[in-house]
């Protein structure tokens, strides 16, 4: 049994990863912005009530974090594994087109948020026997796989946290606390569109196959829910 928190999950990935986890016998803090709006993981939060609390969470709110900090380190000496699912992607961007208030939220969300959520909730890891973080980035953050145009945000962001997390493995690694890159796939939520090929819950447990398997040696790795080692 771990004890997990899962940010953005109310829906897509993150919700699937809380419906998994639970059925598993984990409990899971899961962590949305609007708690009252997220009737599947409500209805998942029913039926796992041992299991699956729910906790308002918004990664560019430091307050917000704090407050999310505060229940769950009532609830809990140690926090196992921490996933930073939470992320935006913005469309449609070309040089002519580039919006600098919406890069900056992209970069807020998917860079700088897992950073929050990581740097208020370490004394709940290093209270763990089995700790990890894993940040959700993309293949789309990857330099050397990238080729066409469009996404300056979320490619960059992606890219942007994947570099800081590879920095967040060297400072963590005298804890033992692994750090490692998680590429969900390509998946059919709102943000992978409906022409996806790999539905949530397989997405979901190759992730958390994959997030078992990890060891102190596996920190820094960049790994696809298969396994499978991505370049940078
Ligand atoms: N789907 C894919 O093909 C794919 C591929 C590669 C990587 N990923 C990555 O996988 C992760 C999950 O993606 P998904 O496909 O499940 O996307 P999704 O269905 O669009 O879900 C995104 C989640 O992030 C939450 N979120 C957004 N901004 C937030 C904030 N400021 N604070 C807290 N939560 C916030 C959303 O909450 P609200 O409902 O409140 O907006 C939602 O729960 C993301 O990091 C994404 O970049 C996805």
């Amino acid at each position: 049994m771990r004890t997990v928190l899962v940010t953005g999950s109310n829906r897509g990935i993150g919700l699937a990863l809380v419906h998994q986890l639970a059925a598993q016998g984990d409990v899971v803090f899961a962590t949305c912005r609007d708690p009252e709006g997220a009737t599947e993981l409500r209805s998942l939060a029913h039926r796992y009530p041992e299991q699956v609390h729910m906790v308002s969470l918004d990664v560019t709110d430091a307050a917000s974090i704090q407050r999310a900090f505060q229940i769950i380190a009532r609830m809990t000496p140690a926090l196992d594994w921490l996933i930073n699912n939470a992320g935006v992607l913005i469309e449609g961007e070309t040089l002519a087109t580039l919006d600098f208030d919406k890069m900056a939220y992209a970069f807020d969300v998917n860079t700088f948020g897992p950073f929050r959520v990581v740097q208020r909730f370490l004394p709940l890891l290093r209270g763990s026997k089995q700790p990890l973080i894993c940040q959700m980035t993309s293949i789309m953050g990857s330099i050397s796989l990238t080729e066409g145009t469009g996404y300056y945000s979320y490619r960059g962001s992606k890219a942007a946290l994947n570099m800081m997390s590879k920095v967040l493995a060297a400072e963590l690694r005298p804890l033992g606390i692994p750090v490692v890159l998680m590429h969900p796939g390509w998946v059919r939520t709102r943000m992978g569109g409906p022409e996806a090929p790999l539905r949530p819950e397989d997405s979901a447990r190759g992730i958390l196959r994959v997030l078992s398997t990890v060891t102190l040696r596996d920190t820094g790795r960049f790994l696809t829910w298969e396994g499978k080692e991505l370049p940078w």
